[in-house]
Order: C-alpha cells, then sequence, then structure tokens
C-alpha cells in the first residue's frame, strides 16, 4: 500500500464513522510565539479542546504535515523523520475512550489489514503526587478488543522505559503500563512540563512489531514497546485529553472529555508493508533511489547520510511549496539549515554539483494529491530551492580556497565552525598536495569526541537551570531569575551576566559579576523594574534556535556559548520585536509574569572576588 493510499483510506474510515475532514493548518505558524512550526494536528484545535464549538461539529479528522526540528539530531535511523503527516481524528467532547480504541484496531486491522498479533498497545501508571488514576478502563478495553480478535493479551506493569530495557517482555503480553514520560502527552511532554493552561490527559499509544532480529540488544537493552530499539514502532497515540493545568500547577478535569488522536503517515504505511524502515515506503524510495542514480552508492552502504538528504529535502519542498524563503530569521532559517544540512550530506556521497534540480521534482511529484490550498507555492519551491542550493556551493568553495591555508589539526575547526566536511577536506588537501599526518582521522576523532562531549555537559547543565524541582513555586522563581538579570543589566550595568544561581521553592540566590556593593538606591530600582514587569503581565514563550543566530541575531543572553548544542532553546520575556529578557535555557517557565505577583530583594552581599549574590523572594 502506497502512503497517498493509506491517507485516503483513513480519513474515508474516518467520514465513515461521523467524522468530518478539516483542512490542515500551514506548516509555518506566523503568529504563534511559542512555537515556529505545526508540530502536531492537534496544535490548530487548541481553543476546541479547551471547551470553544467547532463549525464543523464534534468529530474531526485531517492530515496535518507536521515539523519537528527537535528531531533532526535522530534522523538517520530507520523511523526519524523532521518533517511527517499526522492523521488525526478528535472527539471534542463527543465519544471517548472506548470508541477510539475500537475504531483505530479497526482501521489497522481491517483497513491496512495488519496481523492483531504484532499489535502492542501502552497505557498510563497513575500519578500519585497530581492524584491521576492508573487507566485501567483503556487496558480492559484493550484486553476486550484483542480477546474479540482471538488473543489473549496479557498486562504488564513497566514503569519507566530504564525498567523496560532491562525486563523486556513477557510470552503474552500485548497491553503495558508505563510512567509519566510515555503515556502522558501535553504540549510540554510529560506531567511536570505540562504548560499552565493546556489540554493534556493520559494516552494510550499502538505500536507495530517488526520481529525479534530488528532489536539491537546490546544498544538499546532488551526489547519493549518504548525501547528506543527498532522491533516496536509507535504507529499512533490516542490522546485521553480530560484534563486542563490549573495555574498553580493542579490539574482540574475539563467539562467535555476529548480524544486527540495522532499516527504518523509514513510510520502507518511502513508498518502496512512490513517495513521497519521508514524510507522504504512511496514518499520516500524514489528519492533514495534517485540519490543512489546520483552518486553511484547504494541505500545499503549509505543508509545515514540517504536518510538525511531524502529527510530534509522533503521537508525543505514542503517549506518552500507553502511559500517559505530562506533567510536568516526563525523559520526561513530552518528551511536554509536543511537544505545546507542535505548539501554537505550530498557531498559526503561524492554529490558535489548542483542536484536539487534532479531532486525536487521527484519530491513534488508524491505531492500531487495534497490540495492547493496548503502547497500554495508549489510552482516557485524549485527555483527557490535552487537559487540557495548556488548560493551556498559559493560558499563551500571560498572555503575551499581558505583551506589550503590550515595544516592539519584545524580540520576540526573547519568542519565544527563552518560545517565543511572532513571528507571534502581530505580530498581537497590531497589534490592540491598539502601533506596530511598518517593520524588525521584519529586526531579528528578524538576533537569531535570532546566537543560532544562538552555539549553533552552543556546541555545538561542548561536543562537542569539551577532548579531544585519543577514544582509550580519553583518555576515562578526562575522566571523572576530572569527578569531580575534583565532588571541589572537596564538599570545597573549592561555588562552584568548571571554567574550562578540557586533556586527552590522558597527563594532565588543570583550570583553575578559586579565590582561594588549595591547601593539601597540601585536595589530599589532594581526591585521596583522587576516589580514593573511582574504587573505588566508580560507573555513569557519560547522556540528553538540555531545558536549562531541566537548569539548573533537574537543576541540572546548565553553563559556557555563554547558548551552548548548547535540547537538550543530560548526564553523571551515580553514583546518578541523588543524584549525585556532573552535567555538561552531550558526552561520551564511560567507563560505569564502576572502570576509571580510581587517580587522583594531580601539580601545583597559579596560571593567571590568581583561576584556579588541576591537573595531575593516573592509573595
Ligand atoms: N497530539 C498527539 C501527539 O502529537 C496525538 O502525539
Amino acid at each position: 500500500m502506497n502512503a497517498n493510499e493509506v491517507r485516503q483510506k483513513f480519513l474515508d474510515f474516518q467520514v465513515k464513522k461521523g467524522h468530518k475532514v478539516i483542512a490542515p493548518a500551514p506548516l509555518v505558524l506566523e503568529n504563534d510565539p511559542t512555537t515556529l512550526f505545526t508540530g502536531s494536528g492537534m496544535q490548530p484545535l487548541l481553543p476546541y479542546l479547551l471547551g470553544k464549538p467547532h463549525k464543523d461539529g464534534t468529530r474531526l479528522t485531517d492530515s496535518q504535515p507536521s515539523l519537528r526540528l527537535q528531531d533532526i539530531e535522530d534522523v538517520g535511523d530507520p523511523r526519524h523523520t523532521t518533517v511527517f503527516e499526522m492523521l488525526g481524528n478528535w472527539s471534542l467532547g463527543d465519544y471517548f475512550k472506548e470508541e477510539q480504541i475500537r475504531n483505530f484496531f479497526e482501521f489497522l486491522t481491517k483497513e491496512i489489514s495488519l496481523d492483531p498479533a504484532k499489535i502492542y498497545v501502552t497505557c498510563f501508571i497513575g500519578n500519585e503526587k497530581y492524584g491521576i488514576p492508573k487507566d485501567e478502563e483503556a487496558a480492559h478495553i484493550w484486553q476486550e478488543v484483542f480477546k474479540e480478535a482471538g488473543i489473549d493479551a496479557k498486562i504488564a506493569e513497566i514503569g519507566s522505559a530504564e525498567n523496560g530495557d532491562k525486563r523486556g517482555i513477557k510470552p503474552g503480553e500485548h497491553i503495558f503500563f508505563y510512567d509519566d514520560h510515555e503515556n502522558w502527552w501535553s504540549r510540554g511532554g510529560g506531567i511536570e512540563t505540562t504548560p499552565l493552561g493546556d489540554p493534556c490527559g493520559p494516552d494510550s499509544e499502538v505500536f507495530y512489531d517488526f520481529g525479534e532480529d530488528k532489536q539491537d540488544v546490546e544498544k538499546y537493552g532488551l526489547a519493549h514497546p518504548a525501547s528506543d530499539g527498532a522491533r516496536f514502532m509507535e504507529i499512533g497515540n490516542q490522546v485521553f485529553m480530560q484534563y486542563r493545568r490549573k495555574d498553580d500547577g493542579t490539574f482540574e478535569e475539563l467539562e467535555k472529555k476529548n480524544v486527540d488522536f495522532g499516527g504518523g503517515l509514513e510510520r502507518i504505511t511502513a508498518a502496512s508493508i512490513n517495513s521497519f524502515d521508514v524510507f522504504k515506503i512511496s514518499l520516500m524510495r524514489p528519492i533514495v533511489e534517485k540519490l543512489e542514480t546520483l552518486s553511484g552508492k547504494s541505500y545499503e552502504n549509505n543508509t545515514d547520510e540517504m536518510r538525511i538528504i531524502a529527510d530534509h529535502l522533503r521537508g525543505a519542498y514542503l517549506l518552500a511549496a507553502q511559500g517559505l524563503t530562506p533567510s536568516n530569521k526563525a523559520h526561513g532559517y530552518a528551511l536554509r539549515r536543511l537544505i545546507r544540512r542535505a548539501i554537505l550530506r550530498a557531498l559526503d556521497l561524492g554529490i558535489a554539483d548542483n542536484f536539487l534540480s534532479e531532486i525536487v521534482p521527484v519530491i513534488s511529484e508524491n505531492y500531487t494529491e495534497l490540495s492547493d490550498d496548503i502547497l500554495s507555492h508549489r510552482a516557485d519551491a524549485l527555483a527557490v530551492l535552487e537559487k540557495e542550493e548556488y548560493a551556498f556551493r559559493q560558499t563551500i568553495n571560498k572555503g575551499i580556497r581558505e583551506l589550503v591555508k590550515l595544516t592539519k589539526n584545524e580540520l576540526f575547526k573547519l568542519q565544527d565552525t563552518y560545517g565543511f566536511p572532513l571528507e571534502l577536506s581530505v580530498e581537497e588537501c590531497y589534490r592540491r598536495g598539502i601533506k596530511l599526518s598518517a593520524k588525521y582521522r584519529e586526531e579528528f576523532d578524538t576533537a569531535l569526541a570532546e566537543q560532544r562531549e562538552r555539549s553533552k555537559t552543556a546541555s545538561k547543565g542548561m536543562f537542569k537551570g539551577g532548579l531544585e524541582d519543577h514544582g509550580e513555586q519553583t518555576v515562578k522563581y526562575h522566571t523572576a531569575c530572569h527578569l531580575l538579570l534583565a532588571a541589572l543589566q537596564k538599570i545597573v550595568n549592561p555588562s552584568i551576566c548571571q554567574k550562578g544561581s540557586n533556586i527552590t521553592s522558597e527563594r532565588v540566590r543570583f550570583d553575578f559579576n559586579l565590582d561594588h556593593k549595591m547601593t539601597d538606591e540601585e536595589l530599589a530600582k532594581v526591585e521596583t523594574q522587576v516589580n514593573e514587569w511582574i504587573k505588566a503581565d508580560l507573555p513569557v514563550v519560547h522556540a528553538e534556535y540555531e545558536k549562531d543566530y541566537a548569539k548573533n541575531e537574537l543576541k540572546a543572553h548565553g553563559q556557555f556559548w563554547d558548551k552548548y548544542p548547535d540547537m538550543l532553546t530560548v526564553y523571551t520575556i515580553g514583546d518578541p520585536e523588543n524584549p525585556v529578557s532573552r535567555e538561552v535555557c531550558g526552561g520551564p517557565h511560567v507563560e505569564h509574569t502576572g502570576v509571580l505577583n510581587s517580587f522583594k530583594i531580601v539580601k545583597e552581599e559579596s560571593s567571590a572576588a568581583g561576584i556579588r549574590r541576591i537573595k531575593a523572594v516573592l509573595k
């Protein structure tokens, strides 16, 4: 079955079950300060999941092109793609768990003809802290549904994915309980990181089993549905959206309980042809075959590169066909990045000439069934992409001129800083008679490993953000910390940087560089400034950016630029065009400064030479 057929079958099936097909939203979100691209089918439906009536009724369905740049580093494995289509269906206060589970099972086993014995499912184990019960109801519905298909499905308690890696699954088990990292869904992920005000709930995920031989046990541990290995692939997620997170961090039941279902078209299609590799499906295979022809190399021996090129160029095409052009600003930069990464990988394959004119038509041919409403600029897409390719090649050629001036030790720097790949450097050195040490590869690999270690350390630190926990009060203090730094920079000295912080649910302790004890007047002014920003109830938003862009264009505040990973999260407080504060940070934060209520500095003292420390509380 090809992907176009699966998409059509899904929509027809949902219509048969009383759903109305709605038009998907654009990939590029222009006016949403919290995110750059549509990342799931539910995103455009947020207000309706919170209770607003939808003009098309209470049963909706669509296929939503989605982009998750946060997955870009995972592309290269058999299942991750940055861009994908999410098949979706929604009940807005209409049917609930039983009808959803039965319908999706029917779709998979009857319409797509999946073998029920290869289907495995997961349910939410419950959470004591927030009083959310274990989802026995969903598990029992599943047991009944399996039984009707002739399968005696046993239930197992797994808890965390790490537990699963050690435990694996036992014969007969098909239904598994996991914690909120696997079976709770909100736009922010698990329970603790659910955004305030958002709809959310326990979910039940559906997996397809590609066979024991697909699991690399040494690398990923024993196989179980939530493992990173290739035996099980998630093909659908049914979110029982029955809660809303309140401003105090607790959860209240929604008046109307919703279902939010999303399943990757590419993955369901892959399951339908029993291929654990999504790059073998109709939307991908022709791109890969074209790459084989252009490079004269096989997919089998160049799998990662070909997957990355195919994924990125498909994403780039869909963005350009929706009217986006490459630039150095947020959305456009994402497009530029996809194109450049694909071109560099193509160089690894030996494709050194312009090749988008060959590949893009292969991609666009697959999308003739997507409507002109969504692909409104498809006629211009190739020209837009080719222009970027041409410009980037000039950069690469300039890079080659620089190369002749470099020595072996700088090969790593050339790749790390300028994105100029090692293979190309080596080839050019050879062509130009530059002698490399016999150990150039080892030296390069050592430098790369060191750099990875640095960025791992930095992102760990970044995401911890000095927070004791992610409780509501602690999160408020975290946002207060950003406001305090911004006020210090504005009132005392623009060159003030954060030198450390420690945040608990009771206070913030904040260290920064300053060569004098703060005067009473400075302290009073800083406190007043923070309180004014709290009163103004400024929005707090975050988005992912390329490191260079965050630093040089957004001028975000960051402590560890040389250690950050390539992509990072930036939190902005206030008007994005002229923000009060903009910092590299892993969050979490409140959504509006108003909830901080009032800010008070209780102490200012010396912490070390040239470093001052402020302790402050919220009331
Ligand atoms: N909104 C759910 C997801 O993105 C279905 O997985």
